[in-house]
């Protein structure tokens, strides 16, 4: 288990408007690009040489993140000229490979023990082990039953509530023999998910489930971008990836940030490199991104702002989600919800009509 195979074609359709000028996995978290902790997990177990699987956007790709020497990692480009699906990438990385090769979604976060998952690999002879996570609510999900023994019986699509047998769902990693890459048909658009899994597995072929109990989550929906957020910034300290630095209980920053002694930070921040914040008020979860101003008067709950956006004076911004290069004009007002593409500029005194209000 020496290479890894990060699947980053997507388009990220879900997670537009950021998906439009920045590829998916590109997108920070917390302030760093989502696959720089895909790849802090896999050197963690030892694992330096990466294959990105790119389509969409590769230029943008290469020109951020270069050979992956900045990164203590090296890249491999396998690059595809129309997209071929997850399971069609996957083939088409094979002439980078040469042994089993752990197989990574672009958009998930995990702690997963990918060494324990090598040994029940190789411990049953598998030809592919899929990693699972138990949720909560699972009727949104295919569901992956699993014998005792790890060995899977069923993928199930969609599942009507009488099908909802077990609660464990497909965690977008994977480790893959060879052999079993190889028999992905090549030049196709395939899925692995929807295509390749369910025909190994109606060939009798050797397929297990790995089930992984810790940090899961991904960042497929603006909602789900939102919720990573809120949920890791109480988790801070755990990724020394983050290097913003703790000014107090509950609030961290980046070089050069300067906050104004009158500013109101009352919940968990995370400011930027470079951000300026004047007497403003920042409540709940909340992260702007760098070099990021948020002027006087501003009040910010519970909300997200990407890089070099800036709040003027006496905005009120309350759940949101704002883009890079915003402005968001003095006195404006953005409830629940809203989201603000890259580089619009919103009001000033812009805010949602209510019809309740001429109900008199
Ligand atoms: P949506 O358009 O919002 O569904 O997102 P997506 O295009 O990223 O699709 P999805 O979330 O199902 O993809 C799961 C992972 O596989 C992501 O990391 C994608 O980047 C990646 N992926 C999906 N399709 C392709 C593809 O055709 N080629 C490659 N190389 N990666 C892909």
């Amino acid at each position: 288990m020496k290479k890894a195979v990060i699947l980053m074609g997507g388009l990220g359709t879900r997670l537009r408007p950021f998906t439009i000028h920045t590829p998916k996995p590109l997108l920070p978290v917390l302030n760093v690009p989502f696959f720089a902790y895909q790849l802090d997990l896999l050197k963690r177990f030892g694992i330096h040489d990466i294959v990105l699987a790119l389509g969409y956007r590769s230029a943008h790709f290469k020109r951020m993140i270069g050979n992956g020497r900045k990164w203590g990692v090296r890249f491999r480009y396998s690059l595809e000229k129309t997209p071929l699906g997850t399971g069609g990438a996957i083939r088409k990385a094979l002439p980078f490979l040469n042994g089993p090769t752990v197989v990574l979604n672009g958009d998930v976060l995990s702690d997963m023990h990918l060494s324990d998952m090598f040994h029940l690999h190789s411990g049953k002879n598998a030809e592919a082990t899929l990693a699972l996570f138990p949720v909560k609510d699972p009727s949104a999900f295919g569901l992956i039953e699993t014998d005792s023994e790890g060995r899977i019986l069923r993928f199930t699509e969609k599942p009507s509530p009488d099908e909802i047998t077990v609660n464990t769902i497909n965690a977008g990693a994977y480790l893959l023999e060879l052999s079993f890459i190889r028999s992905i048909p090549p030049d196709k658009n395939v899925s692995i998910e929807r295509d390749v899994f369910p025909v190994a597995l109606k060939d009798g072929r050797a397929l297990y489930g790995f089930v992984h109990r810790g940090l899961w989550t991904d960042i497929g929906t603006l909602k789900s971008y939102w919720q990573v957020h809120k949920d890791l910034l109480h988790k801070i300290s755990n990724f020394p990836i983050i290097t913003a630095k703790q000014i107090r209980r509950g609030l961290w920053a980046g070089k050069k940030t300067v906050i104004h002694p009158d500013a109101k930070i009352d919940g968990t921040v995370l400011l930027g490199e470079g951000c300026h914040v004047g007497r403003a008020v920042l409540k709940g979860a909340v992260c702007i991104g760098n070099g990021s101003q948020i002027k006087d008067g501003a009040q910010i709950t519970d909300s997200l702002i990407l890089d070099r956006t800036t709040v003027h004076s006496s905005c009120r911004l309350d759940h949101c989600l704002i883009g890079n290069h915003c402005h968001i004009q003095e006195s404006s007002i953005l409830g629940p919800g809203d989201v603000v593409a890259d580089r619009s500029t919103v009001g000033p005194f812009a805010q949602r009509f209510s019809y309740e209000d001429d109900a008199t």
